[in-house]
C-alpha cells in the first residue's frame, strides 16, 4: 500500500530539521514506507560498518531489530545516540540463546573436557550478552556475509591443537557454512539443545565434534523446505533458485546460490534481462526486487509468503514519532548497552570488523 502522504511530509519535514544531526540505517527487510528514509541501506555488516563510520551522527535511528540497534551502539562513541524506532522490533532467532544458557553450556564444555579447545563464534543475530561472552572467551562476530572467513579465523585460533567451534545461536548458518564453505562433514556437527540437560549430548559427542551447533534458527527462513524448491523448479523450468544461508541444510543445498542478502541484491542486479529467480529470504526484500527488475521473472520461494514480524514492527509511524521526538530534543527509545557488556562485546564485533 502507498505511505500516507501526511506521514510522508512529516518524516521528511524531522529528517530535514535534524539535518546532518541524525543518520538514518536500514535493513533490506524493512518496509518500502520506511526504507525510503534510509541514508543507506544493507544487509547486517554492511550496517555495522556503517554505524561505525558515522562519529559526526549525533543520532543513529536505526530501522531493523534490537541487536542491530544494539551493536550500532557498541560500535559508536558513547555521546551518540542510537534509537529503535519500535523496542518490539527484536528476533526470535536472538531470543533463542539467552546469557544463563550459554553459560551453562560453557560449563558442560568445561566438564567434557572440550572448552578450552573451543572458541566461540556467535551470529550477529544474537543479544549483546552473547556477544559479551564470546568476546570474554576469545571468539569473535559473524554475519551471513563473513561466516566462513569468521570460522576460518576461529579454527586457526587453536592451531596447532585441534579445536572446535560452538556456533550461536543460528545452527543452519553454522552447518551451511561449515559443510559448504569448509568442507567439513555432517558427522563434524551437533547440535547443543539448550533445554536439555547436558544439551542432549554425551562428553564422547562433544569431544568428537568439529562444530557445536546451538540449537537455533529464524522462524521466516525456516518455513522453506525441499518441497517449496522442488515446486518451483516444475512450475517455473529454468528458475535459479537464490537463498540466504538461514534456511535449511537441506534447502541450500538444493539451491543454485547461496548468500546474505546485499549477496541477493547484488545477485539480481548482475542477472540478464530474462532470467528467471526464486529468492528464499523476507519479503519486503523479495517484493522489492521483483518491482526493481521487471525484465526478470523474481518470485518468492515459497507458495504461502511470509515477512518477518519484528522487522515489519518499524512502521512509518513509529519512524516519524522517533524523528519527530529528536527533532524537538527529546530522545525516545534509546538502546544501550551497559559498559561492561558492551568492553567485551565491542571486543568480539572488533574482532569480525578485522576479519581478512
Ligand atoms: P543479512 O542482512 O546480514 O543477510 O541478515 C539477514 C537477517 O536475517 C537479519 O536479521
Ligand atoms: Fe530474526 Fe529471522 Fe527476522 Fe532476521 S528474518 S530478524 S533472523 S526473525
Amino acid at each position: 500500500a502507498p505511505s500516507d502522504p501526511d506521514l510522508v511530509e512529516r518524516a521528511r519535514a524531522a529528517k530535514e530539521q535534524l539535518g546532518d544531526r541524525v543518520f538514518v540505517l536500514g535493513h533490506h527487510y524493512q518496509r518500502d514506507e520506511v526504507i525510503q528514509f534510509a541514508d543507506v541501506t544493507g544487509d547486517s555488516f554492511k550496517l555495522a560498518r556503517e554505524a561505525a563510520a558515522r562519529p559526526q551522527a549525533e543520532f543513529i535511528v536505526f530501522c531493523g531489530v534490537h541487536f542491530m540497534a544494539e551493536s550500532a551502539d557498541i560500535l559508536t562513541s558513547d555521546a551518540q545516540q542510537v534509537v529503535l524506532p519500535d523496542l518490539a522490533a527484536g528476533c526470535s532467532m536472538a531470543d533463542m540463546a539467552t546469557a544463563e544458557q550459554v553459560a551453562e553450556c560453557w560449563d558442560v564444555l568445561t566438564e567434557a573436557g572440550v572448552a578450552e579447545t573451543t572458541v566461540p563464534v556467535s551470529y550477529m543475530n544474537s543479544s549483546a550478552d552473547i556477544k559479551a561472552f564470546t568476546g570474554r572467551h576469545g571468539g569473535t562476530i559473524c554475519t551471513s556475509s563473513n561466516a566462513k572467513r569468521a570460522l576460518d579465523w576461529a579454527f586457526e585460533q587453536g592451531a596447532p591443537r585441534q579445536n572446535k567451534v560452538l556456533f550461536l545461536p543460528d545452527q543452519h548458518l553454522g552447518r551451511n557454512t561449515a559443510v559448504r564453505d569448509l568442507g567439513m562433514s555432517l558427522d563434524d556437527c551437533v547440535v547443543y539443545n539448550p533445554h536439555k540437560p547436558g544439551g542432549g549430548l554425551t562428553a564422547e559427542q562433544l569431544r568428537a565434534a568439529k562444530m557445536i551447533l546451538w540449537r537455533g534458527h529464524c522462524s521466516v527462513h525456516g518455513r522453506f523446505s525441499l518441497d517449496s524448491v522442488r515446486d518451483v523448479r516444475e512450475r517455473i523450468p529454468g528458475v535459479n533458485v537464490l537463498v540466504h544461508p538461514e534456511c535449511k541444510h537441506e534447502v541450500v543445498s538444493a539451491a543454485d546460490q547461496v548468500g546474505s542478502t546485499e549477496f541477493i541484491i547484488k545477485a539480481l542486479d548482475a542477472a540478464p534481462a530474462g532470467s528467471k529467480w526464486a529468492i528464499g529470504t523476507e519479503l519486503n526484500l523479495v517484493r522489492r526486487l521483483a518491482l526493481a527488475h521487471p525484465d526478470k521473472e523474481i518470485v518468492f520461494l515459497d507458495r504461502t509468503v511470509c515477512f518477518c514480524s519484528t522487522m515489519n514492527r518499524i512502521d512509518l509511524p513509529h519512524l516519524v514519532w522517533a524523528l519527530e521526538s529528536l527533532a524537538a530534543g527529546r530522545t525516545v527509545n534509546r538502546i544501550q548497552v551497559d559498559p561492561e557488556t558492551e568492553k567485551f562485546a565491542k571486543l568480539a564485533l572488533e574482532r569480525m570488523l578485522a576479519l581478512p
